[in-house]
């Protein structure tokens, strides 16, 4: 089965070319995925013009293609293999439908047997049956428009998709469960319309944007019109406007993004606890009078959530649940209308993250999300959001939203315990912390010992309280960016089985705090050392367990949930580069993981 994950952009207008215009949208797309890309145009004399390539958007080169009106994709597949036949648009057998999809059919095996016996296919995809689909409601007598309908009805599973036919001039989009955004542009009295998974595609183009919701189809012509797919009716939609800032993001004088997103810490915590204090407090009283309280995220979120229940218990004397979003669906039985869910999400689009908020909200629990990106689909469902302001976040690794997302868990659990002013003054003076250590001398540090490990093919990492989760999340960032194996490990549960792993030079790194735990994680480092392994304690003092220390700013237990692991991206970085891989786009990783 082929599971993808995309960015979707369809262009109708009736003066310029589309292939420019979809190509640059496919390039801020590209977090969504970056395997392949494709697109279709209509060409003048009403054929399909037709382009796809293997490989990233932004280094690739495709031949360009003529026409005013047409859709593109650009893909990551985690299941069917990454090849042009696989790359999106997929076409019906006459080759006058063409369709880009985001989502996964869960009943494709089922629908593309029963195609199978009348039509020819041309990929592995899930997708490729839609426009097969279409195709046969069209015999049948259907309008476009009714089999886009009849044909996305068919499909179990959360999707979107946009087709284009090259009999009609126009663009038609469906969406039930996968977020699809209209944008409109008014020039020289001629009217642009994009329809796009994120109004990033289009953001440099527009601000002014109509929100396609779930159920619902659009017929993009001169102008968009929506129609409810149960009933048929027609649907009048707000034109709203977008007040984003959406200069173009660089690296600065940084080589790649994820290094310029790690020192930008130097200033991101600041901008993460300048919350509205009333807003801080009316959530607070909604948790402290909740039954239950839900964390839930994906990834390095869950982390952060995972975080939240050491935070709040430590802070506010209070138990929160950790759930990762993807198991969520387990715990619907326990969903009241008094228990909180709280999303954690940097891009506020990850479709566990929304697939678990549908099941929150269809038990009537209220909804809080920690979100980074403004306008997101998480951020539009939450009944509060709070914006951690973290600027946009590039990197496929997540760094600096992590850190600010802690930061306003902090903030949260201190106002929930009544003692926000408190909080608010650690956060500003963890904020200085983090500023000062970030000096090129400490990077420095750090790269001469990832100089010493970066040969070794398995890692460890451990820590007690809110370390633990944090050595959970550096083996997620070692990982992801230098491909080595690490795991993250509670300090008092090496012992019980992964310590068999520890030969003569396997590294070990130890997330210290100044607090009670420090003595048990030292005796822990002490136990792996004595079985050869090499020790990199992450803490604010030397001691002799360490073979190499990296120094961090001693602060209370809670805030060393950030100070320690600001080194381990930066190791990670270093690992990544001295492994010579592509740290900002690792291989088969995407900044958004919009499938199940
Ligand atoms: C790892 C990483 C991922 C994300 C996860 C959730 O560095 O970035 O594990 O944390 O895919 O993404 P968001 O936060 O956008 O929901």
């Amino acid at each position: 089965m082929d599971f993808i994950m995309c960015g979707i952009i369809g262009f109708w207008n009736i003066e310029k070319q589309a292939f420019p215009v979809i190509i640059d949208s496919l390039k801020k797309l590209e977090y969504r995925g970056y395997d392949s890309f494709g697109l279709a145009v209509l060409s003048e004399s009403g054929s399909l013009n037709i382009e796809k390539q293997v490989g990233k958007v932004s280094e690739t080169k495709c031949n360009e293609v003529s026409g005013k009106i047409g859709i593109g994709h650009t893909r990551w597949a985690t299941h069917g293999k990454v090849t042009e036949k696989n790359t999106h648009p997929h076409i019906d057998c006459s080759r006058k439908i063409a369709v880009v999809h985001n989502g996964i059919i869960e009943n494709f095996q089922e629908l593309r047997n029963e195609l199978l016996r009348t039509h020819k296919f041309f990929s592995e995809t899930d997708t490729e049956v839609i426009p097969h689909l279409i195709e046969d409601e069209i015999r049948e007598g259907f309008s476009l428009k009714q089999a886009v309908i009849n044909t996305g009805k068919k499909l179990k599973g959360r999707n979107a998709f946009v087709v284009l036919h090259a009999d009609t001039e126009e663009i038609i989009a469906f969406r039930n469960g996968s977020p699809l955004i209209v944008g409109l542009k008014k020039i020289n009295g001629f009217s642009e319309i994009f329809i796009a998974s994120d109004i990033q595609a289009f953001l440099h183009e527009t601000k002014e944007v109509m929100y396609l919701d779930d159920d619902q189809i659009v017929i993009i012509k001169e102008k968009p019109e929506f129609y409810d797919i149960n009933t048929n009716e027609k649907i009048e939609k707000r034109l709203i406007k977008i007040d984003i800032d959406f200069s173009p993001v660089t690296k600065g004088d940084y080589a790649h993004f994820m290094l310029k997103e790690i020192m930008d810490q130097k200033q991101t915590l600041m901008k993460a606890i300048n919350q509205n204090d009333r807003e801080l407090m009316h959530v607070a009283e909604e948790i402290n009078n909740s039954r239950g309280v839900f964390f839930i995220g994906c990834g390095t979120a869950a982390r952060v959530c995972h975080t939240a229940e050491y935070v709040f218990s430590s802070i506010a004397d209070k138990h929160v649940n950790f759930v990762p979003a993807s198991e969520f669906g387990n715990y619907k039985h326990f969903l009241l209308p008094e228990t909180l869910v709280i999303a954690i999400s940097q891009s506020g689009e990850t479709a566990d993250v929304l697939e678990a908020l549908k099941i929150a909200k269809e038990k009537g629990s209220k909804v809080i999300s920690i979100v980074n990106v403004q306008e997101s689909s998480v951020s539009k469902i939450s009944d509060y959001v709070f914006h951690i302001n973290a600027g946009p976040e590039k990197a496929v690794a997540s760094t600096k939203a992590t850190t600010s997302q802690i930061a306003v868990v902090i903030l949260l659990a201190y106002a929930c315990s009544g003692m926000l002013r408190e909080g608010d003054r650690l956060l500003v003076d963890l904020a200085a912390k983090v500023n000062d250590m970030l000096n090129p001398r400490y990077s420095e540090h750090i790269k001469n010992i990832a100089e010493k490990i970066y040969q070794k093919e398995n890692m460890f990492i451990i820590g007690r309280g809110v370390n633990y989760p944090m050595a959970l999340e550096s083996a997620i960032k070692i990982m992801e960016v230098s491909y080595i194996h690490a795991q993250g490990f509670g300090g008092g549960e090496l012992k019980h089985g992964p310590i068999a792993l520890i030969e003569e030079g396997t590294p070990v790194i130890v997330l210290v705090s100044n607090d009670v735990s420090r003595d048990e994680i030292i005796s822990n480092a002490i136990e792996v050392k004595s079985r050869g392994a090499k020790i990199i304690g992450i803490a604010p003092e030397n001691n002799e367990a360490f073979d190499y220390w990296i120094k961090t700013p001693d602060t209370s237990e809670i805030s060393s949930s950030i100070v320690n692991l600001i080194p381990v991206q930066l190791l990670a970085y270093y690992l990544g580069i001295l492994r010579g891989h592509n740290v900002d786009y690792p291989r088969s990783l995407a900044k958004s993981v919009t499938v199940k």
